[in-house]
């Protein structure tokens, strides 16, 4: 373990300079509101319990390049630890793996795996992201550097973390280690088992889309069917709503003039919308606000629920006055900009690449340019509505999508489709033929369509949670979860005691 920067309060403090008015997707500053809320949390918990409930904060000295064996350049690596509950040296591991985006203590505390730790008794390590959070190596987000990013980097930090802390730690060599993760993260743990089996021994695999795509129309098809769903508060009226909404906004940017004029004041288009490219953001940034409605259906944090969005878009029903969808839709605006503290929902096309070109890690500090650059380079996932039942915008549509890569990475639209057969060619998309593998995910959710949804034999199992949003599964349990949350969570449970079970008779030894 090296020493690092004793930054206890590294996230929060990012967090709070992300409030600022910076461009960044919408989606990903929703993720790190859901996150912030969690961390904060945990804070008041150990503010009420005692520093002596503060997890530990590691650093673990890193290979930049773990496959090049003359390169001796390292890196900070940044991990979290609970023994809270650890009970014994050949008790259970459990390491919560990170995604795009910083982990904090809350990775260790709240949620699952750390709400699981106490009942089996399990060590509980957090393990943030290469190049995300505070674990970015110097010289920072250059092309240069860049090239040190991916997932099977990642994996081999797993597999380096993994032996590291296992000597450091004393674990037992007959310790079960089980990897979780959520969302591109839940990829991770389900690969980490894949391609590891002799050192991890099962993973749970939260809303994972493990088959990366180009084009990732389906998205849209779950948001607009989620949209309808009663049991969230949807309704085919609302999503009629939201589909007129949609169509009053473009009709009113083609207006021109004063109604356009109008309109960018209304929805917090902070760039001129003279500009097709500028109104392509709002556009897109308004589909992510429907879209991120319904990927963080009822989580706290999320500025808007789907019964919400809903209410809005239908407000007026109820007392016989004819509701205005393209009101609502501007309330909604309101309310998720004022949630997030942004005076902006939309920004211009060239800022939004000023920014993503910016390669100092502070700035960008969503991490918005690392993960464009995985998606350029391995998994895609660009959310388009050709459909022609999809019920927002047409824009944006992919080639502006790909552009990017271009722009900012100079990476061509042939390199990236290629990317994305050979990710799925080396994990095996939604076959991937891994082993005590527990799929979970929420119906409503967007991504569960890339996902693992059908028990595929004996050992891998999925569970399917109806009405449940993206990695809700994951979150603290909260009175006002569903039944069905609550018992997902507890097929979770299960799983877990069972492939405790098997790992207590029959061992697994690593010889490291
Ligand atoms: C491996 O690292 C060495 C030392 O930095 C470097 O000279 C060499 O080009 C690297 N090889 C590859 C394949 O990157
Ligand atoms: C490590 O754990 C073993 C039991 O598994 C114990 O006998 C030994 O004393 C421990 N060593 C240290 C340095 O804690
Ligand atoms: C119906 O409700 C809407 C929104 O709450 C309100 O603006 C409107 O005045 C109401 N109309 C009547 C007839 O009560």
């Amino acid at each position: 373990m090296a020493a690092g920067p004793a930054l206890w309060l590294g996230p929060l403090l990012l967090v709070s300079l992300w409030g600022s008015s910076a461009p960044a997707s919408l989606l990903r500053r929703l993720r790190e509101q859901i996150q912030r809320f969690q961390e904060s949390s945990v804070l008041s918990l150990s503010l009420d319990t005692g520093a002596a409930a503060l997890p530990k904060e590691g650093w673990l000295e890193q290979p930049l390049d773990p496959f090049n064996a003359s390169d001796k350049r390292s890196f900070l690596q940044r991990y979290w630890i609970n023994d809270q509950h650890w009970a014994s040296q050949d008790g259970p591991v459990f390491l919560h793996l990170g995604g795009e985006g910083s982990l904090g203590p809350g990775s260790v505390m709240k949620g699952h795996p750390a709400a699981l730790a106490p009942a089996l008794r399990a060590l509980v390590i957090g393990l943030e992201h290469r190049f995300y959070g505070l674990s970015i190596p110097a010289g920072g987000l250059t092309m240069a550097q860049l090239r040190f990013l991916s997932s099977r980097h990642a994996l081999a930090d797993v597999v380096s973390a993994r032996l590291a802390l296992s000597r450091l730690l004393n674990v037992s060599s007959s310790s079960p280690w089980v990897c979780f993760g959520g969302s591109y993260a839940g990829s991770l743990a389900a690969w980490a088992r894949l391609k590891f089996p002799h050192l991890l021994f099962a993973a749970v695999a939260s809303s994972a889309p493990v088959r990366a795509v180009l084009d990732f129309s389906s998205y849209n098809e779950v948001v607009s069917r989620s949209l309808t769903s009663a049991a969230i508060g949807g309704s085919p009226e609302c999503r009629a709503a939201a589909s007129s909404a949609f169509a009053e906004v473009e009709q009113r940017l083609r207006a021109g003039g004063a109604v356009r004029a109008a309109l960018r004041a209304e929805l917090g288009a902070c760039a001129s919308l003279g500009r097709a490219e500028n109104r392509v953001e709002l556009l897109e940034a308004l589909q992510a606000l429907v879209g991120g409605a319904v990927q963080y259906d009822g989580q706290a944090g999320a500025p808007l629920s789907v019964r919400q969005l809903c209410g809005l878009l239908l407000e007026g029903r109820s007392n016989g006055s004819r509701p205005d969808p393209y009101h609502g839709l501007r309330r909604a605006a309101q309310v998720v900009m004022h949630s997030l503290g942004q005076k902006c929902l939309s920004f211009s096309r060239a800022e939004t690449l000023a920014q993503l070109r910016v390669t100092e890690p502070q700035v960008s500090g969503v991490g918005d340019r690392q993960w464009l650059y995985q998606t350029c380079t391995e998994f895609g996932f660009y959310v388009t509505c050709e459909d022609p039942t999809c019920p927002f915008s047409q824009l944006p549509a992919l080639p502006s999508q790909l552009e990017l890569c271009e722009q900012v990475f100079g990476l061509s639209t042939s390199s990236i489709a290629q990317a994305v057969a050979q990710t799925n060619s080396y994990y095996g998309g939604q076959t991937p033929g891994a082993t005590h593998v527990l799929f979970v995910n929420g119906d409503t959710d967007p991504w569960h369509v890339l996902s693992v949804t059908q028990a595929l034999g004996p050992s891998v199992s999925a569970l399917l949670i109806p009405g449940a949003s993206h990695c809700f599964d994951m979150a603290p349990e909260r009175p006002s979860d569903s039944p069905s949350l609550h018992l997902g969570r507890q097929s979770i449970f299960q799983q877990l005691q069972t492939w405790l079970k098997l790992a207590k008779e029959t061992p697994v030894r690593a010889g490291v």
